[in-house]
């Protein structure tokens, strides 16, 4: 193919440039201006040329909605039964999946573990930008494979785009693990792999390559320092599926979300812990952060909902008395603004003067959940480090609270229960249950105790 031509637009003003500027002449933004590859008009009109034709499977003429022909998507299992409930019940064919994870939380671990299932019965390709074929043979081998599971896997060291496609026009693998995407550069851009302009091009002709030969691909894409998948969040609306890996990288747990998922729900998770031969998959997670619970002053667990799944995590507070007059209030693994509603809830309704001490709230196990939940467990915890009294053995509890100090439901509440009571808890809080709610539960071992606002929770509890 003939080298093409390329310029420079700037994504604020759409002001185009033969070279790339720091600052647009158009609307004088500064580091707007991106490279874009020139294509001419009759190369787009014929679809082998068209470097986009293939996206979507497009239709020539209108026709009418219900008369398009469906039919069930098939789905492929990932080889391992956690990353397929995450997905929704596996990969689908000819669809392209964003697996985002800071380094080292263990995205090639999981990747390499799929795929080495995946190629028992199926033809499948590794493409390494990151690491050499040589790294990843030594992990296979550290991780207990066999050199006969092993040579099912194609291995390929590439950055080259282009190269990458003609290797799976060759091959004809059915799964395609790319690892990663901030490696990869197209020849016909001439900025840094990594770059906004390469991460996205690549992206979009590696989706139209999976939509048009029908091949699963996975990509690993890295995450910033704030959180945000590496380079452009532009490039979610390119794929299928975004996935998240989380967990702290210190910490044993790890848990895989999907953010955005075009053929499924994306409430589930999958969990696994780190072992020394890779990544295990979690069967009781509802108990997995119950190991050791310190039972102190200032813990209280917490009743999590994920899906369908019914996870309880110890939540710890510490109320340090301080004469700054700019107390600190950290949270981890608890959203910052919650908190800072939670101290303000504590100092109006239960008259702890919370902006006298140094607040930290924290979700142990190094996990997130956005579940809202937690702000009678966080109030819970916070007073009893005040109070310095710990909180009664086998108490759990959950509940959102509103400004005004009531306690409202949250979604799934019977299933919350139930997991406390199966795990061995003998109460639990709760906002005020709807009656048919009440009625499902049937007869349970745990006690049961509603509450309408947090000064009758903080009753219940302190009783
Ligand atoms: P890796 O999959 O390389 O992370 P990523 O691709 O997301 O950067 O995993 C890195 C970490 O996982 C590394 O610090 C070591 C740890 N690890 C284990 O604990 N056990 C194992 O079996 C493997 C393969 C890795
Ligand atoms: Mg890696």
């Amino acid at each position: 193919m003939a080298k093409a031509k390329s310029r420079y637009v700037c994504n604020n003003c759409g002001i185009v440039s033969s070279t790339k500027m720091g600052i647009c002449t158009g609307c004088k933004k500064f580091g707007t201006l991106e490279e874009e590859v020139i294509q001419s008009a009759s190369s787009l009109s014929t679809p082998s040329n068209n470097r986009y034709s293939a996206m979507t499977k497009l239709s020539a003429r209108t026709q009418k909605l219900g008369d398009v022909k469906t039919g069930n998507y098939q789905r492929q299992s990932t080889g391992i039964n956690e990353f397929d409930r995450a997905l929704g019940g596996g990969l689908v064919k000819g669809s392209v999946s964003l697996l985002g994870g800071a380094p080292g939380i263990g995205k090639s671990t999981l990747l390499l573990q799929s795929i080495v299932k995946i190629a028992e019965n199926e033809t499948v390709l590794y493409i390494s930008g990151e690491e050499s074929s040589e790294q990843i043979a030594m992990r296979g081998y550290r991780m207990g494979y066999t050199q006969e599971q092993l040579n099912r896997v194609n291995i390929m060291g590439e950055i080259e785009l282009e190269k990458i496609l003609d290797e799976i026009d060759a091959l004809k693998p059915r799964y395609v693990i790319i690892d990663s995407i901030q490696t990869l550069f197209s020849n016909l851009l001439t900025s840094a792999p990594g770059s906004v302009s390469q991460v996205k091009e690549v992206a979009t002709r590696l989706a139209r390559h999976a939509k048009s030969e029908d091949v699963d691909m996975l990509i690993i894409c890295h995450i910033t320092k704030d959180g945000d998948l590496a380079g452009p969040r532009a490039l979610e609306h390119i794929v299928d599926t975004v996935l998240v890996f989380e967990g702290d990288e210190n910490n044993y747990y790890r848990m895989i979300r999907a953010q955005k998922n075009r053929f499924g729900a994306v409430n589930e998770i999958g969990m696994f812990c780190m072992t020394e031969t890779g990544l295990e998959e979690v069967s009781d997670a509802g108990a997995m952060f119950l190991d050791n619970v310190s039972g102190m002053a200032g813990s209280a667990i917490y009743v999590t909902q994920e899906g369908n799944r019914s996870i309880m995590v110890e939540i710890q507070a510490l109320l340090d008395p301080t004469n700054s007059p700019t107390p600190i209030k950290r949270a981890v693994g608890v959203d910052q603004n919650r908190m800072q509603m939670i101290c303000a809830i504590l100092n109006k309704y239960a008259s702890i003067k919370v902006y006298e001490h140094n607040v930290f709230l924290t979700l142990i196990g190094g996990m997130k959940f956005s579940d809202t939940g937690i702000d009678l467990p966080s109030i819970l915890a916070m007073v009893s480090s005040f109070q310095d009294t710990p909180l009664p053995k086998g108490l759990a509890s959950f509940g959102e609270i509103g400004l005004t100090g009531e306690l409202r439901n949250v979604q799934r509440s019977e299933s919350r229960i139930k997991e406390a009571d199966r795990l061995g808890f003998s109460r639990i809080i709760v906002p005020k249950l709807d009656p048919k709610v009440r009625k499902s539960l049937g007869k349970l071992n745990i006690k049961i105790e509603e509450a309408t606002d947090v000064i009758d929770a903080l009753n219940i509890a302190f009783k």
